[in-house]
């Protein structure tokens, strides 16, 4: 199958997550089935989109006549048999619970056609286990949207153990077409984003429970440092730019002195200590080998300044309120 080949899309559930992806397959084009447990309501998800749409339009994102010409493509179905009747390919986006979406998926195996890919918007759950209540499980994976799905620009593909390139490419492409960036990742608790974010959102936790600092200052610092500096580096590029022997030194202190939780991995320890310290020697997580480590140091300079322009005129502008 390729991506070409993609014509309808079934969205199962429009809950939180379910309409906002809807909406974007509808955005992109696609005939888009949508359905939920309570049926009679599906109308309420029908209206959110709309909502969603008009602020767009409102924002000038999108014209008046892209948002109709979406609105058209979304279609609401009586069941899940209905909706995925004529799907090429399948979200499911219902409650995080592992019997319901074994269920659903017994549903979708039955009731969609052979062909047709089938994909859960699992924040946690195994897409194996998943997977294996179908007959086809190299045609199933996660894709793991962020919230609100029509403005955040990230969807995270979860490979399955049985989940085949194919099939991956596929989705790959789809998320492309979609106006989305794809991140590919083995199934895995957590996947990249979930178990990136957990590592955060705990220490935050217990730096407070610690009472070491306020919620505000924990947050002030978290937007002022880590959040205003990670949509232009990631945390691997940002040892690469501060020197892994930096990080180790740093990570190793924290070991010592917080415990066995805050033990660097051996990834680290043993770059350090092979002196693949990043930009400093050429190579680090990343290879700079012909690469220009002025112009790289620039490109980031020169958004964090953009960045910090903006933050002071939105500052400016909050205390004129
Ligand atoms: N909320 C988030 O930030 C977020 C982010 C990424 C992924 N997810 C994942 O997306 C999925 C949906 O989450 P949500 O936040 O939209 O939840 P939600 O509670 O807003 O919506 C859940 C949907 O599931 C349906 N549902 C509930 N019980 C059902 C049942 N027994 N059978 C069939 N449908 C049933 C509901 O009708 C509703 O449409 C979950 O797997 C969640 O982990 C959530």
């Amino acid at each position: 199958m390729k991506v070409e080949d993609i014509k309808n899309i079934a969205v199962i559930g429009t809950g939180i997550m379910g309409h906002g992806i809807a909406q974007v397959c509808a955005q992109a084009g696609y005939k888009t089935s949508i359905t939920r447990r309570r049926v009679e309501l599906i109308q309420e998800s029908i209206d959110k989109i709309k909502s969603n749409l008009q602020m767009l339009v409102e924002k000038e994102v999108i014209t008046k006549d892209e948002a109709d010409n979406a609105l058209s493509r979304i279609h609401g179905r009586k069941n899940i048999a209905e909706a995925v009747s004529d799907a090429d390919f399948v979200i499911e986006s219902v409650v995080e619970d592992m019997d319901v979406k074994k269920s659903i998926f017994r549903e979708f195996d039955k009731s969609s056609p052979k062909h047709a890919i089938l994909t859960t918007n699992t924040s946690s759950f195994s897409i194996t286990e998943i997977a294996s209540v179908t007959e086809r499980q190299d045609k199933v994976a996660g894709m793991h949207w962020w919230n609100p799905p029509y403005l955040m620009p990230l969807v995270e593909i979860v490979k399955g153990e049985k989940t085949s390139d194919e099939t991956t490419n596929v989705i790959k492409n789809l998320v492309t077409k979609l106006g989305k960036v794809p991140a590919t990742c083995k199934d895995s608790p957590g996947f990249i984003g979930v178990r990136l974010q957990s590592a955060l959102v705990n220490d935050a936790i217990s730096i407070l429970e610690e009472g070491l600092a306020s919620a505000e200052d924990i947050d002030t610092a978290v937007k002022m440092t880590l959040g205003f500096r990670t949509p232009i580096l990631g945390p691997l590029e940002t040892v690469d730019l501060g020197g892994m022997d930096t990080f180790f030194y740093a990570y190793d202190y924290l070991y010592k002195k917080l415990g066995e939780k805050y033990k660097p991995p051996d990834l680290l320890r043993n770059k350090a200590k092979a002196g693949e310290l990043g930009i400093k020697t050429g190579k680090g997580f990343y290879d700079y080998t012909g690469k220009s480590i002025e112009s790289i140091i620039k490109n980031r300079d020169e958004w964090l300044m953009e960045q910090s322009k903006k933050l002071k005129e939105k500052m400016a502008a909050q205390k004129n309120k």
